[in-house]
């Protein structure tokens, strides 16, 4: 099997990662060679990071980067099995990505989104495949997070969804849960709020950003605090999402707090650009 994964950031390189380390050939499509070459560079570090933890050997290691190829180029993904959408959370950015992957993809593919938020009818409806195309959202890390939420459109054929789930079960070995398509699916509609209201909670001042989140790890027991959580998924794509959110459900929890905006403005997006609500060096 040969998949495409477009776009090489945080997540597509996890994703792919996860692939290529499951035997799956994988061809990994950036906006430009430079980009692509990050996305591989990112993949080998956190290939070399799991060689160090013992989670795979020398020769996994080298098995597993011979299976993935980087391209600048769209046509790369031609003759691939399935493809998983990975760029930027726009909706507009995503659609054209759809419109190119239903032109050059075999009819039996299926597409897939890796979207935290837009409605997967939404994409879709650029193709002439509906039937074909669902939401396959992993989670960040993708390498440590066992969790698929496989989303299924109105439109999307349960043959489409049941292998889907053989993908994301069987061959990646993560646990799927299903969700309609409603803007956010189960764990962002219920994690994004949570998120925004830490980030208010910070920017009225009503306690510092190390009181919230260590409030919630050691009082709740939750891995990292939300302020972190944030830098950690990137504050462009929280933006991103909460409008997702706010435009489908209209519910003031999802509006993005007038601190997120700016930072975004600014560039200071966590731990991508080394700045969020706090500060990281490489
Ligand atoms: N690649 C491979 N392995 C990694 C890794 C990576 N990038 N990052 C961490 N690991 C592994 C480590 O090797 C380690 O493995 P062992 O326990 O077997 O030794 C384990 O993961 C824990 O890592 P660390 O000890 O280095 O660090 P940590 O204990 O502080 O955990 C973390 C780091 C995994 C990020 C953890 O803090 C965590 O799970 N945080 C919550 C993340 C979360 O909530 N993600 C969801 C974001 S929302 C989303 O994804 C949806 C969306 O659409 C926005
Ligand atoms: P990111 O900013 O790290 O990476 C996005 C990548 O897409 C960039 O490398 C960019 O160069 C590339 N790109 C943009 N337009 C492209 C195009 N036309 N063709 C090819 N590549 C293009 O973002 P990310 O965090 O990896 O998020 C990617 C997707 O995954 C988004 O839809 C996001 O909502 C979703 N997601 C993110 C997280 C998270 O925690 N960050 C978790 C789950 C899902």
């Amino acid at each position: 099997m040969r998949i495409s994964v477009i776009g090489g950031g945080l997540m597509g390189s996890g994703i792919a990662e996860v692939c290529a380390r499951s035997g799956i050939s994988v061809t990994v499509v950036e906006a430009d060679e430079e980009r692509a070459q990050a996305a591989s560079d990112r993949i080998i570090r956190s290939l070399d990071r799991g060689v160090r933890a013992g989670k795979l050997d020398e020769s996994e290691k080298a098995e597993a980067q011979e299976r993935l190829a980087f391209s600048a180029s769209f046509g790369d993904v031609a003759g691939c099995d399935a493809a998983i959408e990975a760029v930027v959370e726009s909706e507009p950015i995503k659609r054209e990505v759809f419109r190119e992957l239903d032109r050059l993809l075999p009819d039996a593919a299926f597409l897939a989104t890796n979207t935290s938020s837009v409605p997967i009818m939404k994409l879709a409806a650029a193709t002439e495949r509906p039937q074909r195309v669902l939401g396959l959202h992993f989670f960040n890390p993708v390498p440590v997070l066992p969790l698929v939420e496989l989303v299924r459109s109105i439109m999307t054929s349960e043959e489409t969804l049941e292998q889907a789930r053989s993908f994301a079960q069987s061959a990646l070995g993560k646990t799927c849960i299903e969700s309609q398509d409603r803007a956010g699916f189960i764990v962002n509609a219920l994690l994004i709020p949570y998120l925004l209201s830490a980030i208010r909670m910070y920017e009225s001042g009503f306690a510092s950003r190390e009181d919230i989140d260590n409030g919630m790890r050691l009082g709740c027991a939750h891995p990292m605090g939300p302020l972190a959580l944030a830098d950690l998924i990137g504050l462009d794509t929280l933006q991103a999402v909460a409008e997702s959110l706010y435009e489908e459900f209209r519910d003031p929890a999802a509006v993005a707090p007038a601190v997120l905006n700016r930072m975004v403005e600014a560039g200071l997006l966590g731990r991508k650009t080394g700045q969020g609500f706090y500060e990281y060096s490489s």
